[in-house]
C-alpha cells in the first residue's frame, strides 16, 4: 500500500498538497492528530492503530500527525508508528517537520517541501488574493516581512472573509501574522515592551560604529543574498546572529532594544528556564519552535545570559551529560541554516562554546566604561525636568566611583527617591549617598573601587 510522508516547516503547503493528491484519487483526507491519542505507550499504539482502521473504512486517506511530537518514558512515538503502521493495509500519509523519518519501511516516498524565497512568497500572496476581491497595497513588503509557507498564506487570507473589500488588506494580513507568530512564542519567550532608543545609548564610537554595521545587515540582506546573488555563493547562514559580551551592567540588553526599535522589530526574549528540559527531545522541540518563529519575521530573540544553554560541552560522564551535548550539538545544526536574527548576551565570554563562537556572525564586547563615558552615564541617567540643588559635578562621581552603567542607573533612581523623601531638590550629596548605599547593598565597606 501507498506510503507517502511530506516533510516541511508548520505552514509550508503540507496538507493542502496531499488534498491535492487525495482529489486525484477521489478521496479525502482524515487527519490523524497524535495529540488527542492516549498519552501511555500501549492505549497510544492501539488508538493509532483504530484511527487508521476508522479512516480507511470511511474511505479517507488517513493522515497522520504530530509523531515528533509523542515522546514515553521508553520509547518515541515514531518507534510504535513504526509497528502499527507496518501491519496496516491500506495507504497512509505522514506529515512531519523538516528531517524527521518517517515511520515506513524502505519503499515510501518522501517529498520534502522547501521554504519559499521571497520573490516566491510575493507570487504566492498575488496568487492567493486573484480569485478573492481582497487587493494588497504591497505584495513585496509583506513577503520580506514574514518568511511564512503557503498554508499561513493561504490562511491569512481566508481570514479576511467578510471584511471590506474596497479597503487594502496589508494592516488586517499584518496583524493576523503577528497574532499567529506570538501564539507560537508565547509558551518560551516574552516580548519585551519598552525598548531604548539609539540615543539612549552611552558607548565609543567604535561600539556604535559596530551597531550600526549590524543593522545594516539586517536592513540589505534581501539586496545582498537575493538579489545580488551572494546567498548562492557563499555557504554561510543568512541568519544574523550577535554575541555581546562583557561586565554586568555595560548595556548588553539596552542594545538589543535598541536594534529591535532602530529595525522595527519585536524583541522576544527566551526564557531559558522553560525551554531547557528534562526531558529527552523536548528542549529541542521547543528551541525549534522558538527559532521557526523567529524566522519566519519581524522578531529578534533575546537569549540574554545565555551561558546555561551555549555553554562548553562537557565531557560525557552521566546520561545526562550525554543529553546536554545532544542539546548543544542540535543548537549548533539548527543555527547553521538559521535565518532569523539573534542576540545572546553573556557576562564571561569564556564559557562559550568556541563552536557556537565560531557559528555566531557577530561578536562585540561591551567595554567597561571609562571615566569620561562615566561622567557622560550620570548626565544621561538625570533627566532635564528632575530639579536640581545647585551644579551636579558629574566629573568627581565618575573619578570616584568605578561603576557600570547599571550601576549609575540604580545610584540615580535612588538618589532621586532620597531627594524626593526630603522634599528638596536633588543635589550632590544625594548622589554620593546613593553610591554609598549601593556599595553597602553589595557588602563593600568601601566605597571606593568597582562593583563587580
Ligand atoms: N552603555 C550604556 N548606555 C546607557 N545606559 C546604560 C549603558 N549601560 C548600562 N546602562 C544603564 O544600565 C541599565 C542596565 O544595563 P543592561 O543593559 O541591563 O546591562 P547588561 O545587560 O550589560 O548587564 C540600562 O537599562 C541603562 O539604564
Ligand atoms: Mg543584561
Amino acid at each position: 500500500p501507498a506510503r507517502i510522508a511530506i516533510r516541511g516547516r508548520a505552514g509550508s503547503g503540507r496538507r493542502t498538497l496531499l488534498a491535492a493528491f487525495a482529489r486525484i484519487a477521489g478521496r479525502a483526507l482524515g487527519v490523524i492528530d497524535t495529540a488527542q491519542l492516549p498519552r501511555d505507550a500501549d492505549r497510544f499504539g492501539r488508538g493509532l492503530q483504530l484511527a487508521l482502521r476508522r479512516a480507511q473504512l470511511a474511505g479517507l486517506v488517513p493522515v497522520i500527525r504530530g509523531l515528533d511530537e509523542v515522546v514515553f518514558d521508553e520509547r518515541d512515538g515514531g518507534e510504535i508508528a513504526r509497528e502499527v503502521c507496518v501491519a496496516h493495509p491500506g495507504p497512509i500519509a505522514v506529515i512531519s517537520p523538516p528531517d524527521v523519518s518517517p515511520p515506513f519501511p524502505v519503499g515510501h516516498v518522501v517529498i520534502d517541501l522547501p521554504t519559499l524565497s521571497e520573490t516566491e512568497r510575493t507570487g504566492v500572496w498575488q496568487r492567493a488574493l486573484a480569485p478573492t476581491r481582497f487587493w494588497l497595497r504591497d505584495h513585496a513588503g509583506l513577503a520580506a516581512r514574514y518568511r511564512v509557507g503557503p498554508g499561513v498564506i493561504h490562511r491569512a487570507v481566508a481570514s479576511l472573509a467578510g471584511l471590506d473589500p474596497q479597503l487594502p488588506a496589508d494592516d488586517r494580513i499584518d496583524s493576523f501574522l503577528r497574532q499567529s507568530r506570538d501564539l507560537r512564542l508565547a509558551d518560551h519567550a516574552r516580548r519585551v515592551d519598552r525598548l531604548a532608543t539609539w540615543s539612549d545609548l552611552v558607548l565609543p564610537p567604535d561600539i556604535m560604529d559596530s551597531l550600526r554595521e549590524l543593522v545594516g545587515r539586517v536592513r540589505h540582506r534581501r539586496t545582498v543574498f537575493e538579489q545580488w546573488g551572494m546567498g548562492r555563493t557563499m555557504a554561510t547562514s543568512r541568519g544574523l546572529t550577535a554575541l555581546f559580551q562583557g561586565q554586568p551592567g555595560t548595556g548588553k540588553t539596552l542594545v538589543a532594544g535598541a536594534i529591535a526599535r532602530e529595525l522595527g522589530l519585536d524583541l522576544y526574549q527566551v526564557d531559558l528556564s522553560k525551554v531547557m528540559s528534562k526531558w529527552i527531545g523536548e528542549t529541542e522541540r521547543n528551541l525549534a519552535t522558538i527559532f521557526d518563529a523567529a524566522e519566519d519575521g519581524q522578531v529578534i530573540l533575546l537569549f540574554d545570559e545565555a551561558d546555561s544553554l551555549f555553554a562548553k560541552r562537557t565531557e560525557v560522564r552521566s546520561s545526562n551529560d550525554r543529553y546536554a551535548n545532544l542539546e548543544v550539538n542540535y543548537l549548533l545544526q539548527r543555527l547553521d541554516s538559521f535565518e532569523g536574527i539573534a542576540i545572546l548576551t553573556t557576562n564571561s565570554g569564556g564559557s562559550i562554546d568556541p563552536a557556537f563562537k565560531r557559528r555566531l556572525s557577530f561578536r562585540l564586547s561591551f567595554p567597561f566604561p571609562d571615566e569620561d563615558t562615566r561622567a557622560e552615564l550620570w548626565r544621561a541617567h538625570l533627566p532635564r525636568e528632575l530639579p536640581r540643588g545647585g551644579e551636579l559635578v558629574f566629573d568627581v562621581l565618575a573619578r570616584k566611583y568605578q561603576l557600570s552603567g547599571g550601576y549609575i542607573r540604580n545610584a540615580c533612581l535612588r538618589a532621586a527617591f532620597l531627594a524626593a523623601q526630603e522634599e528638596t531638590s536633588l543635589h550632590q550629596h544625594h548622589l554620593e549617598r546613593a553610591v554609598a548605599l549601593e556599595f553597602a547593598e553589595l557588602g563593600k565597606l568601601s566605597t571606593a573601587g568597582t562593583i563587580d
